[in-house]
């Protein structure tokens, strides 16, 4: 499969003066978008949620033109949400791009710290209440834009739907699976941007959900050992789409850095897919039409963004 690739006049942009974070910044796509931000003279705060694994990482971007700066963040904990957003608040009074890039998958059963299913509540629900409390900033900061990194999940996988069970987020009333969770959580990020970008119309602000593709990362480890992945599957793997994260980084990197995304506010943008179902699909898009009906479904969007809003303690705000 062919990937697709940014073009490289993208890379020459000078982003001197422009402040982006970008979350789960300490390996696979999230850390190869910093790098490329950083080269280009950015200055990105990489939000961890080892702030020592984030260190360690971002060193080796040390000497490149822009600047990088570790901060705690645990998605899984919206009082580390808001502390993270306080702390950002303290030192920077511009955001020019935000990239939810922080991820996991097929976790086992479990809840994070305020008693949401692991997949639903890091995936989706951090990443509302983090773009939420940063909107105004944005909005002050605009030109601005916001990457959801969602997936090819959003919709289906492994021959498993994509369903968004508002009454039922946290898989109490059905038995727990963990690809139907991560492939509702993506489905919430996906239809929350086209929300989103909905909601920012005419602020200047652009929101946009994508699938990285295949990438070789700690994602798979809930699922297979990251050693089969990465090495035993490497050299047929590439045939069926697999990639490193450079190259899974750069669909969120087209969408910060071209200059007609903007013009596509709301939409998908997709490398290249295996799991597509649709044979027309699997080459991807920048942007396509997302193969899963319940994305363009707007009174779903709009009871998502209520129940996310009740779920995180903003409605009451
Ligand atoms: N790899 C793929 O094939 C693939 C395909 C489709 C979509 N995606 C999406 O791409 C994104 C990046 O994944 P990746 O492939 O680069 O995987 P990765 O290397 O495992 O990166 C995931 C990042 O998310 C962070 N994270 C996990 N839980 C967190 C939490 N509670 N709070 C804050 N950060 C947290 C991880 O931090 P720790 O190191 O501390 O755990 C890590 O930095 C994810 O959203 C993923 O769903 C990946």
């Amino acid at each position: 499969m062919k990937n697709l690739v940014c073009d490289p006049k993208l890379f020459d942009k000078d982003l001197s003066g422009t402040v982006t974070i970008v979350t789960g910044a300490n390996s696979g796509t999230g850390l190869a978008t910093v790098q490329q931000l950083v080269k280009q003279g950015a200055h990105v705060i990489a939000a961890c949620r080892r702030v020592a694994a984030g260190q360690e990482a971002v060193g080796s971007i040390e000497g490149e033109r822009g600047s990088v700066e570790v901060m705690e963040l645990d998605l899984a904990s919206l009082a580390s949400v808001r502390s993270f957003v306080q702390a950002f608040a303290e030192k920077h009074d511009r955001l020019d791009a935000l990239v939810n890039n922080a991820g996991v998958m097929n976790t086992p059963e479990g809840k994070t710290v305020d008693g949401f299913e692991t997949q639903f509540g890091v995936n989706h629900l951090g990443h509302f209440l983090l773009t939420e409390l940063l909107l105004d900033t944005l909005k002050k900061s605009a030109p601005s834009r916001i990457v959801c990194v969602a997936s090819a999940a959003h919709a289906g996988m492994s021959g498993k739907v994509a369903e968004l069970h508002l009454d039922d987020l946290d898989f109490e009333r059905r038995g727990y699976d963990p690809t139907l969770s991560y492939n509702q959580s993506k489905l919430a990020m996906v239809i929350y941007a086209r929300h989103l970008a909905g909601r920012l119309e005419g602020t200047g602000v652009s929101a946009f959900s994508v699938h990285p593709g295949w990438v070789r990362s700690n994602l798979i480890k809930h699922t297979m050992p990251t050693w089969v992945q990465n090495w035993v599957m490497r050299p047929f793997g590439g045939l069926m789409g697999l990639m490193g994260p450079e190259e899974g980084a750069q669909t969120q990197l087209h969408c910060l850095l071209d200059d007609d995304a903007p013009k596509h506010s709301g939409e998908f943008y997709s490398q290249n897919a295996m799991f597509y179902e649709d044979k027309k699909d699997k080459a991807g898009g920048w942007p396509m039409r997302s193969p899963n009906p319940l994305v363009y479904d707007d009174a779903l969007a709009a009871r998502l963004f209520d129940v996310s809003n009740e779920l995180v303690g903003l409605a009451q705000a």
